[in-house]
């Protein structure tokens, strides 16, 4: 019944509005391109070996009736480099059978959770394989060494619980920690952890009410931490046939869970905290007083004002302070400027750190969430924060951090990120040495098209 009137609504909706998500900036790449000879500006980190990977929406077909920026067919985008020299640039579809409904390339084989496998939000190693990930249900897939779909990835039949785009590494143990929901499932969320051969350790379930959306989650020495925030799942979106289905809602009260990592599901401490959203945390740790610290980059709604993508009135970044004593949050502001996909040296990812990078982001005048913006270095030790604009029409999506070493001290190796130059649609690979972003970048990898604004990447290395 849903269904058919989603459908309905759908089929009302106007085919030719001009999409915010689906053109300019954002309009989405037809080719899978294969690019050698890559242009190099400055220098590479001579002992890069390794593919830097980023994945985004980038709809197979364009249809802008009920479409939301969040829910478009997955594209990999790589970039290989051998000792410090580019060797190839690709960009390869997800293989989903939703790609091959669509009349696109064979779906890759393997089974799938819950009849739905559009995968588009993260790139990561895990456990030997590169894996690209969503949330709210559908397994990932594993890609090969050229970010060819291989098949399905489930942990060896070990995951029936949804799994989720953000997925931690504890540097202390090498386990993986996650917190997933799907929509199916608007009363439970759950708690996947995973051992780091990659076998499904356990599946937890936590009881939670309306549907939260939740698509990060924190860890610390004793706690996996729920975020569990009023963006909630909406049946009335899903009737009225948008295909992205989570709005704000006020009804819904916001609190942010400890669960013990070692402990019963029934012993997680909620705390409350002011009705707000986050997508990405920069880190969580432990302090000696029991208390957690959260690095995040918050919002004061989310999904309120629309129906096409992100949207909401960015407070910036953020240092919370939960205590399990009074089971409250307190929100405090490192800086107010608008600001997403904060990384750290994940290497103290669940650890007391100092360092951490953010990209600017426009705020709620852009409806299109990206604008020219400026790359962000916080000492969170010092207070002090260093800054590189990235220069007239030029647009940084996220910059991750790579180590010099594995032994290097933190935040002692590179930053690299995608830049979209506006003026002339193309795109560079920026690296920066990490501790001088201010000097700009020390070496660019130059792409002659625009690679669309998507979401999360990491370094592969070999
Ligand atoms: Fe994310």
């Amino acid at each position: 019944m849903i269904n058919a009137s989603a459908s309905i609504n759908r089929r009302f909706k106007n085919p030719f509005r001009e999409h915010l998500f689906l053109s300019g900036i954002h309009a989405p790449m037809t080719e899978e391109l294969l690019l050698e000879a890559l242009p190099v500006t400055g220098e590479l980190p001579a002992t890069l070996t390794g593919t830097y990977a980023r994945i985004g929406p980038n709809p197979y077909k364009v249809d802008p009736r009920g479409h939301h920026w969040f829910v478009g067919d997955g594209m990999v985008h790589g970039i290989r480099i051998s000792n410090g020299q580019p060797q190839w640039y690709r960009n390869r579809f997800i293989k989903s059978q939703a790609l091959e409904r669509q009349g696109g390339p064979k779906a890759a084989c393997g089974p799938r959770r819950g009849g739905r496998d559009t995968v588009n939000t993260n790139v990561l190693k895990l456990a030997g394989k590169t894996l690209a990930l969503v949330e709210s249900g559908p397994f990932p897939f594993e890609l090969d060494e050229y970010l060819d779909t291989k098949e399905s990835a489930h942990f060896n039949g070990g995951l029936s619980a949804p799994f989720s785009a953000h997925p931690h590494e504890d540097p202390k143990t090498g386990e993986w920690h996650a917190v997933t929901y799907e929509p199916e499932s608007p009363n439970t969320v759950w708690h996947v952890a995973i051992s780091p051969d990659g076998q499904v350790l356990s599946e937890r379930k936590i009881p939670v009410q309306d549907g939260p959306s939740i698509h990060e989650c924190g860890i610390t020495d004793d706690y996996v931490i729920v975020f569990d925030l009023p963006v909630t799942f909406s049946l009335s979106a899903v009737a009225q046939g948008f295909n992205f289905p989570y709005r704000w809602n006020k009804e819904h009260t916001a609190r942010v869970g400890l669960l013990p990592r070692r402990g019963e599901v029934e012993d997680i401490i909620w705390c409350d905290v002011d009705p707000c959203y986050l997508f990405h945390v920069a880190n969580t740790f432990q302090n000696s007083d029991g208390s957690v610290t959260i690095d995040c980059c918050a919002y004061e709604t989310m999904f309120a004002h629309g129906p096409d993508g992100p949207n909401g009135d960015p407070c910036g970044f953020e240092r919370w302070h939960v205590d399990p004593a009074t089971k409250q949050v307190t929100r405090t502001t490192t800086d107010r400027a608008p600001q997403e996909f904060p990384r750290i040296d994940e290497r103290f990812f669940g650890q007391p750190y100092r360092h951490a990078w953010v990209v600017s982001q426009p705020g709620e005048t852009v409806s299109n969430f990206v604008a020219e913006n400026t790359l962000f270095h916080y000492d969170m030790e010092t207070g002090q924060k260093k800054t590189h604009h990235f220069g007239q029409g030029m647009v940084g999506g996220e910059f991750i951090f790579v180590p010099e070493s594995a032994t290097a001290e933190e935040a002692k190796g590179w930053l690299m990120g995608l830049v979209i130059n506006m003026e002339n649609d193309t795109t560079e690979l920026q690296f920066f040495d990490a501790l001088a972003i201010e000097r700009g970048p020390t070496g660019i990898i130059h792409l002659p098209h625009r690679v669309p604004p998507g979401f999360h990447g990491n370094w592969i290395p070999d």
